[in-house]
């Protein structure tokens, strides 16, 4: 398969994301060039390493970077703290680095994330790149220089935009992703059909979602190429997230109260609250009289034909607090003058941001949810 190239344009800044199955076999040469000949240090968790890091560093060798060494933090999203952002520093220090040294970032979302942010600090600024090895982090988070770590507070309260050099997409990774995990990042896929492109979103609903999720190397190859396209063009459009960007947030702010209230302790993935969050968002513009009953009914029935949550009793039979979820909602980065902006649509294709939202609504939507009423 050939490798199909898409440019995230912010000027100086701008860099090219590289897609394609066996990506990371053929990024050798492209990773040298950006070192200068010079070793990079790899930064991935236990489980990528196991199965990924050998064709990484066969890669690296093959472009004359022998010996490449690699951190390996633990898995998953408990490892987004400042606990380990401080020994990650402290191991990367210890290598010897320079201004010059260039991190990549071989892993999922919690990988890139942390990498991204200690890149973004150390020796005052480091070059870095991405190899996203899945589905969530190909097609989304490897994606716009968004880097950081959770606090008690909140997801992602602490970190800096810190744009990659290069994103490399091999798309066979997802050959070793559990199925759980490639569900939860398709629930990012579909977003962008929800927020920008209606006729993906059919083609989504009508196969191309179990082709995708059944791994056929095309479907692959599409899905990710069709979430880049859209994302690069919303991020070259306002980096910064002063506008249009705030739209890929779409079912987050729900999302990410119901993944603060489990703690972040992986009972949750991120995608499968998005998932959840995406419908109480589109429940919340169908109130608001912004968008018609049937919108939001063909997500639900299409999130549950491919498997995944629509309900927060889908997430966990746990009692959810109202208050404590809606708590949540208020620390969220989208928060203004105390007041939250929605990420609302009026239709499949069409989304926009709301402040001002009545809070007896967002507190309606969420209780009908938590009882089951939706
Ligand atoms: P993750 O990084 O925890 O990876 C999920 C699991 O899959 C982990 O156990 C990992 O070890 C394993 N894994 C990764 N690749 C594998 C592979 N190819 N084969 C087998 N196992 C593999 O989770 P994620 O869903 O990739 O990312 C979630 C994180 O991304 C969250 O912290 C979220 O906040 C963040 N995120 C960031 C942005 C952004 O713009 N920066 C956007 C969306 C999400
Ligand atoms: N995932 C949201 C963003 O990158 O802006």
């Amino acid at each position: 398969m050939t490798t199909e190239t898409v440019r995230v344009e912010l000027g100086a800044r701008s860099y090219d994301i590289l897609i394609g199955a066996g990506e990371t076999a053929r990024a050798g040469a492209r990773i040298a060039e950006i070192t200068g000949g010079r070793p990079p240090v790899i930064v991935t968790d236990a489980n990528v390493a196991a199965i990924h890091l050998p064709g990484l560093r066969a890669s690296l060798a093959g472009a004359g970077l022998s010996d490449v060494p690699a951190i390996v933090l633990p898995a998953g999203e408990g490892t987004k703290t400042f606990a380990h952002l401080e020994r990650l520093c402290e191991d990367v220090l210890a290598l010897g680095v320079e201004r010059s040294t260039v991190l990549i970032a071989l892993g999922g979302g919690v990988i890139g994330d942390i990498t991204g942010f200690a890149a973004s600090i150390l020796l005052r600024g480091l070059d870095f790149i991405q190899i996203p090895t899945t589905l969530l982090s190909q097609v989304d988070s490897s994606v716009g220089g968004k880097t950081g770590i959770n606090t008690a507070w909140g997801k992602n309260l602490v970190g800096a935009f810190h744009q990659p050099r290069l994103v490399v997409v091999d798309t066979g990774t997802l050959d070793t992703l559990p199925k759980r995990e490639v569900l939860a990042g398709y629930a990012e896929v579909v977003k962008y059909g929800l927020i920008r492109d209606p006729a993906f979103f059919d083609e989504l609903a009508t196969g191309e979602a179990e082709r995708l999720i059944a791994g056929e190397p095309e479907a692959r190859r599409r899905a990710v190429a069709v979430s880049c396209r859209i994302k690069a063009e919303i991020v070259g459009a306002d980096e910064r997230e002063n506008a249009d960007r705030a739209l890929l947030n779409l079912g987050h702010t729900f999302g990410h109260a119901f993944e603060a209230a489990m703690g972040y302790d992986g009972r949750v993935l991120h995608g499968e609250a998005v998932a959840v969050g995406t419908i109480l968002a589109l429940d919340l513009s169908v109130r608001l009289g912004l968008c018609p009953a049937d919108d939001p009914a063909r997500v639900r029935a299409h999130f549950r034909a491919v498997g995944l949550p629509t309900t927060p009793g889908d997430l966990s039979n746990a009692e959810w607090d109202v208050d404590e979820l809606l708590g949540h909602m208020t620390r969220d980065k989208k928060v203004k003058d105390g007041r939250i902006t929605f990420i609302l649509t009026r239709g499949v294709g069409t989304a926009h941001t709301q402040r001002g939202v009545d809070p007896a609504r967002v507190r309606a939507v969420v209780a009908d949810a938590v009882a089951g009423r939706v």
